[in-house]
């Protein structure tokens, strides 16, 4: 069993874990998968209309007097001969300045969360699968409540992933005019491309009808509801019509880095890392739950750095923080705690593993009362406690130091280039 409390590096077998992933037979299949009544229409969920293919070539050709109006790509407002960029030229939204000139930095600390991303950096096949190949092949290793658990997961984090990196890529990256942050960024995404790589295999060595799992964002409804409550913020920013300058346009785009960073990526996770990291700790779907916890430190940094984000916004654009965009952010993340609350319903209707649906309630209130203080919102449920405080040590700032050093040491010696 993994040893939850020491660092992930440790527990790692790269010498067992260079197996491909493994096909099973079919699976013993425990939900259904009818079309629901309350289905997400295919097209409202598919990201790429020919309209939203388009947006960024042109604006790579806009000239200086498009500025004002244009989301910035870094070629827009080059001068050839101007001066050389000063630190008090850049800003996070709405900069003209020249975007591809990394340095000087102005936020060390989008540039020390590039650096320390890189340093935990993974890939889903050097984790040993075979245990968890074993249980679920087995007849009696799981019960269908648990199953459905671990089937319900996948089914929204293999698509949640791609819906996040999709709103990085096409709708965020634009608008943030920042060179440091773009650099996190490009790392995010790639990290979110990881993710959705580790579902997928996951999904694969598991033998389960992938079908299914990749369509449950779309039919069925406990895991529709959280894609299709986000989709609408996305589409709107990557819009190619969209661009940010003014009070109104900088407020969604506002809005959508909260309802993405800190509800999807900050609440809409949370019972799904739970459940899995809970079998983890049973002994159950171990290498699953190690995947997992990888993925978890990962969404806890782009949290944290969409975080510091919203919060740099803030400070540079302070008239946008108004009294009513406070009462309607609040009351954004109240209906998130509802439909993240009615998933730990979905998914357990029954207890398992020790867990039941009212532990995740007042769970989603207490990392709901830690995002809003980490925004500078008051706290929607006073007095909400932690039901499982494993989950913070995982969390830990300094763990997670502890484990970016590990990683560090062991990418430098086993990243060694092989020329043959
Ligand atoms: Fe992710
Ligand atoms: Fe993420």
């Amino acid at each position: 069993m993994l040893d939850w409390d020491d660092p992930l590096g440790i527990q790692r077998n790269t010498k067992d874990s260079g197996m491909g992933p493994v096909v099973a037979g079919n699976s013993m299949e425990t939900s259904s998968s009818p079309l629901m009544k309350n289905a997400v229409q295919p097209e409202a969920m598919h990201l790429e209309s020919p309209a939203q293919q388009e947006p960024i070539e042109p604006d790579c050709l806009a000239t200086a007097m498009d500025i004002d109006h244009q989301g910035n790509v870094g070629l827009e407002d080059i001068e050839m001969g101007a001066a050389r960029i000063r630190v008090d030229d850049k800003k996070i939204i709405n900069c003209h300045a020249d975007l591809n000139q990394l340095v000087p930095f102005k936020y060390d600390w989008a540039w020390q969360k590039y650096l320390d991303a890189c340093a935990n950096h993974w890939m889903p096949q050097e984790i040993n699968m075979t245990a968890d190949i074993e249980l679920w092949r087995s007849r009696d290793g799981l019960t269908d409540d648990e199953r459905m658990v671990i089937m319900r997961n996948l089914g929204f984090f293999s698509t949640a992933d791609s819906l996040v990196a999709n709103n990085l890529v096409l709708a965020v990256y634009r608008h943030i005019t920042n060179p440091e942050c773009r650099q996190y960024l490009l790392r995010q995404a790639f990290e979110e491309a990881l993710h959705t790589h580790a579902y997928q295999y996951v999904i694969e060595s598991l033998g389960m009808d992938e079908g299914e799992i990749f369509n449950m964002y779309r039919e069925v409804p406990a895991v529709a509801r959280k894609a299709e409550w986000a989709l609408p913020f996305t589409k709107r920013l990557s819009d190619p019509n969209f661009h940010t300058g003014t009070s109104e346009n900088d407020q969604k785009l506002l809005r959508e880095l909260i309802a993405f960073y800190v509800v999807f990526e900050g609440i809409f996770f949370y019972v799904g890392f739970v459940q899995i990291l809970s079998m983890g700790r049973r002994n159950k779907m171990t290498g699953t739950a190690e995947q997992f916890q990888y993925i978890l430190r990962d969404e806890s940094m782009h949290m944290n750095f969409g975080i510091d984000v919203i919060n740099q916004i803030k400070l540079e654009n302070p008239h946008l923080w108004t009294e009513e965009f406070k009462t309607e952010m609040s009351q954004m993340i109240r209906e998130a705690v509802e439909i993240e609350t009615q998933y730990a319903r979905d998914t357990m209707q029954r207890g398992v593993l020790g867990l039941n649906a009212p532990m995740f309630e007042e769970y989603i209130h207490f990392i709901a009362n830690r995002r809003c203080s980490q925004i500078g919102l008051s706290p929607l449920f006073p007095g909400a406690t932690n039901p499982f405080p494993w989950m913070s040590e995982i969390l830990d700032l300094k763990k997670e130091k502890n484990f970016f050093e590990t990683r560090v040491t062991e990418y430098q010696t086993g990243g060694a280039l092989n020329w043959d």
